[in-house]
């Protein structure tokens, strides 16, 4: 495994980014600033390597670019809470308010952000395990926590996630990976023609403003949110729905029914690269964003990103769930060990 270095994050912190190769000649690239995937690589139907989830060459232009969360580990709570405020056993705490009046990814320094340490490298199972401690208060959330993600290339080309975190005081606990996918390649452009299915036949609709979930569980059926058989991302995107102007696109939540346990949330499929990919999670939602928010830049390789050249498949508790009596809440205890899995793996057709 090669470890490089990939910058500093402008505090005198050093960020090391890893690769990890398999047997296949699949390649995962991921550094210790927002304990991010910056890429992976696959050979395409036509034996050209591809390099599938957008990124940059460095962990300054990460810092620079802080709002897009580009392969990273959002946490302590993904999406979005509302008012920036939660309340825990009676007690309110106040976040900060990153996106209109909501918390968004919990703020603009979150783990997300900062240089994760690196705990072990293990070479036989082609594994990184960073942790990082987040303080009692820090971005506004109770307890010290101890966070800790690893990242696996296993030999079935898939990167396997998985999170554990514990607290010293009762908390909410809400991890997820940031990954922006185009299986033609990150300089592939719009991601429209991909054909996308998503395991959930209900999604949770948002109210007018503030993409916050109204608590309705609405059946997908008969709507453009109906990813239940493979259908083109940009078939329905700019339909006149009251939901998709919402949001200018895809950027809702999905309710899975996997009962906790690790299954399918979504497949994806390029038919000009032949790439399929698999994602599975153990969460019960899963948020499809189709980078509505992405302006022109550049990415890595000097490639050019722009709206809707990606899309996202945050695997999740429900957006606002601490708010929300609709919702099952991510509340975790003093103590008790938080964990997840996520895997994102890669086939051809
Ligand atoms: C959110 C979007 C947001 C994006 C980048 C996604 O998870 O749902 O609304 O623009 O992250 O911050």
């Amino acid at each position: 495994m090669l470890r490089e270095n990939f910058g500093t994050d402008g505090r005198g912190n050093e960020a090391v980014v890893f690769t990890i190769t398999n047997a296949n000649g699949t390649q995962l690239k991921v550094t210790t600033l927002g304990a991010a995937i910056v890429s992976f690589i696959f050979r395409d139907k036509d034996g050209i390597m591809r390099d599938i989830v957008l990124g940059y060459d460095k962990a300054e232009t990460y810092l620079l670019q802080k709002g897009y969360y580009f392969g990273a580990t959002v946490g302590r709570y993904a999406n979005r809470i509302s008012n920036a405020r939660i309340a825990i056993n009676g007690v309110e705490y106040a976040l900060e308010a990153n996106s209109e009046t909501n918390n968004l990814h919990s703020g603009s320094n979150g783990v997300s952000h900062k240089v994760w340490d690196v705990d072990r490298v293990d070479e036989e199972k082609n594994s990184v395990t960073m942790k990082i401690a987040s303080g009692d208060l820090e971005q506004g959330f109770p307890g010290n926590m101890q966070i800790e993600v690893t990242f696996t290339l296993t030999e079935d080309d898939a990167v396997q996630i998985d999170y554990k975190a514990v607290s010293d005081k009762d908390t909410v606990a809400n991890f997820t990976n940031h990954s922006y996918f185009n299986l033609a390649g990150h300089d592939g452009g719009y991601v429209g023609s991909q054909k996308l299915k998503i395991y959930a036949d209900a999604f949770t609709p948002l109210a007018p403003a503030l993409s916050i979930p109204t608590g309705e569980i609405r059946p997908v059926e008969g709507t453009p949110f109906d990813f239940t058989d493979f259908k083109e991302i940009g078939k329905e995107i700019n339909d006149n729905c009251d939901q998709l102007v919402y949001a200018k696109g895809y950027d809702h939540n999905f309710v899975l029914h996997n009962g906790g346990k690790l299954g399918l949330m979504a497949e994806a499929v390029c038919e000009d690269t032949g790439i399929h990919l698999y994602a599975y999670t153990d969460r019960p939602g899963v948020q499809l964003y189709t980078g509505n928010f992405i302006e022109d830049h550049e990415g890595k390789n000097g490639a050019h990103y722009g709206e809707r050249h990606g899309f996202c498949l945050e695997a999740q508790w429900f957006p606002d769930a601490v708010n929300n009596p609709a919702f099952e809440a991510p509340f975790l205890a003093a103590g008790e060990v938080y964990t997840s899995v996520t895997v994102y793996r890669l086939e051809r057709v």
